[in-house]
């Protein structure tokens, strides 16, 4: 395992309920952290409750390139590399085709497509610069097994799958390692707005899901994990 200690991370969508227990991991290891979220209130209270400095946060609509073009300059305003980015950003609109508008199926792949997208135009430069990084995305298990009502959700995630498996083959000369971390359902505020039954007390808890991911941050230094599944037991699907 290689510590985080002293690593740079850019945690993207530390806002989140995954997110926020991530930052909360990585701080309490050491990590230098520079966070983004795209709810001021939520950000400028989360950096408070972690001590981290204001100048490295940065309020980001990843719909918007002129923001994301904002966060690569207000990252590098304070550091130079970057080992680490973790992508902990994205949303869930699940429903049955009839009720799925054109609107929302944009607006899905825009977050949790186009978005990752940008990240990677503006950030994978730096790590290419330094012949090494850490590029960590979670797909979760609709990126790999489809279900039923997510037509919109599951094309974002298998097209950022896809996406970030092109990547790797570019970057195979270089040490830049890619992993996609497929979780099954995680309590979090992800499904406060999914009109769907489901059960959030047998879902994976949002502090093992920011376990697993704070893990994959540590990866062995000549190994890398590509791929990490993790599902509520009693719900396994793959
Ligand atoms: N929860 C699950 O069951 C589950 C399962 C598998 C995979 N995942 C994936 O895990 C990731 C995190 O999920 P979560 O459960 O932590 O969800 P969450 O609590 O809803 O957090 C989503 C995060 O994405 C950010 N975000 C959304 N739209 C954005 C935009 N336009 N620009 C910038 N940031 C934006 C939110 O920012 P603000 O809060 O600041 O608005 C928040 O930080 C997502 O990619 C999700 O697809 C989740």
């Amino acid at each position: 395992m290689e510590s985080v200690k002293g690593k740079k991370v850019l945690l993207v969508g530390a806002t989140g309920g995954i997110g926020r227990k991530t930052a909360a991991l990585l701080r309490q290891s050491g990590a230098e952290l520079f966070l983004s979220g795209r709810d001021a209130g939520k950000l400028n209270e989360l950096a408070l409750e972690l001590s981290i400095p204001n100048s490295q946060t940065a309020v980001t609509d990843l719909t918007d390139p002129s923001s994301v073009e904002a966060l690569l300059r207000s990252y590098q305003s304070v550091f130079t590399t970057i080992d680490v980015l973790v992508n902990a950003s994205g949303i869930g609109i699940i429903k049955p085709l009839e009720q799925l508008s054109e609107e929302d199926f944009n607006r899905t792949l825009e977050v949790n497509l186009t978005a990752p997208f940008r990240l990677m135009k503006s950030f994978l430069p730096l790590m290419k610069q330094a012949g090494k990084g850490l590029v960590i995305h979670i797909p979760g298990v609709l990126g790999k097994v489809p279900m039923a009502g997510a037509a919109a959700y599951s094309a974002s995630k298998y097209g950022l799958v896809g996406m970030m498996q092109s990547l790797r083959e570019e970057c195979k000369r270089t040490q830049i390692r890619f992993t996609m971390i497929y979780l099954g359902g995680v309590d979090s505020p992800f499904w406060d707005g999914i009109d769907l039954r489901v059960q959030r007390d047998k879902m994976i808890v949002s502090e093992e899901a920011a376990k697993a991911i704070w893990f994959l941050c540590q990866q062995p230094a000549s190994g890398v994990v590509s791929e990490m599944v993790l599902q509520p037991f009693n719900h396994q699907a793959i």
